[in-house]
């Protein structure tokens, strides 16, 4: 066998997806390893993979879709041939067609998929009032992702035969995109510049003595809500809390991780 590559590429605004696709990487014996985090503006480029390469790639689940944002940035991907072992994590409520929607989306772009996976993260929507999964990825969850790395790995020298996942075509109608403005408390931020940072779509704006979100922009992933230090980030659109606490109080039970190989 030709020496392999392993590729990681994730949407990741809060780091869930990324933890669950390094620890499939984990279960995997190869250690030429490139990282390409789509979350980050500065890495949107036409990627291009080969027959030698293999590719783990991880988007979370929006609305039971894949992020829109999440898709135009692997929609500029080429793959030939190369093998793909997908994975889409979802905050306990469902997962829904953005399983099928990756699968659909990978093949096209040209990888040979030989396994798919959904797995539960904490919910981005997740509040100290409305607690949603706080505890996933757990331990066993990770356990599974290093055993799907492995038994992936197994696969990677086989005869590509087609995986089917659950999901319904045409899909579900995306949610319409919401004007959300996250607030800052002035009193509590230090302009550390961490929400500007991690914000996958650059919606942020550091002034002298304010911070400016664009909301037509912003995709409320939670991400500068999540990594503020000073707890200064707020998002509190009536919209977001009322669906923080229908999920609080509908998805409690723990749902399962679902691997198909
Ligand atoms: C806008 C939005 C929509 C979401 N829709 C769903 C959903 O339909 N089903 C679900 O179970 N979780 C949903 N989630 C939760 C995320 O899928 C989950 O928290 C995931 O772990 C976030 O991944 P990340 O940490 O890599 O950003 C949604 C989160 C956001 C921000």
């Amino acid at each position: 066998m030709k020496k392999k590559k392993l590729n990681l590429i994730y949407f990741s605004p809060t780091e869930t997806t990324k933890t669950i696709v390094k620890a499939i990487a984990d279960g995997m014996k190869i250690h030429n390893v490139t990282e390409i985090n789509l979350t980050k503006t500065e890495n949107i480029k036409d990627y291009r993979f080969n027959q030698d390469d293999v590719v783990i790639i991880g988007v979370p689940v929006y609305s039971g879709r894949i992020p829109l944002i999440a898709l135009q940035r692997l929609e500029r991907i080429k793959a030939n041939q190369s093998k793909a072992i997908l994975v889409v994590v979802y905050g306990n409520r469902h997962y829904d067609d953005a399983l099928l929607e990756l699968k659909n989306l990978t093949k096209k772009i040209g990888f040979e998929i030989i396994a798919a996976s959904a797995f539960v993260g904490v919910h981005s929507y997740s509040t100290v009032d409305y607690p949603i999964a706080t505890d996933r990825p757990n331990n066993e969850d990770l356990q599974v992702a290093k055993n799907l790395g492995e038994q992936a790995f197994s696969k990677i020298s086989g005869k590509y035969l087609e995986i089917n996942v659950p999901g319904n075509f045409p899909y579900r109608e995306r949610s319409p995109k919401l004007d959300v403005k996250p607030k800052t408390d002035l009193n509590l931020c230090d302009f550390c510049g961490l929400c500007k940072k991690v914000c996958p779509v650059d919606a942020i704006t550091i002034l002298e003595n304010k911070i400016d979100i664009d909301a037509k922009l912003c995709i409320y992933c939670h991400a500068c809500v999540k990594i503020c230090p000073q707890n200064a980030r707020i998002i509190d659109d009536e919209r977001i809390v009322a669906f923080s606490k229908k999920l609080h109080e509908n998805c409690q039970e723990p749902r399962p991780i679902e691997i198909f190989i």
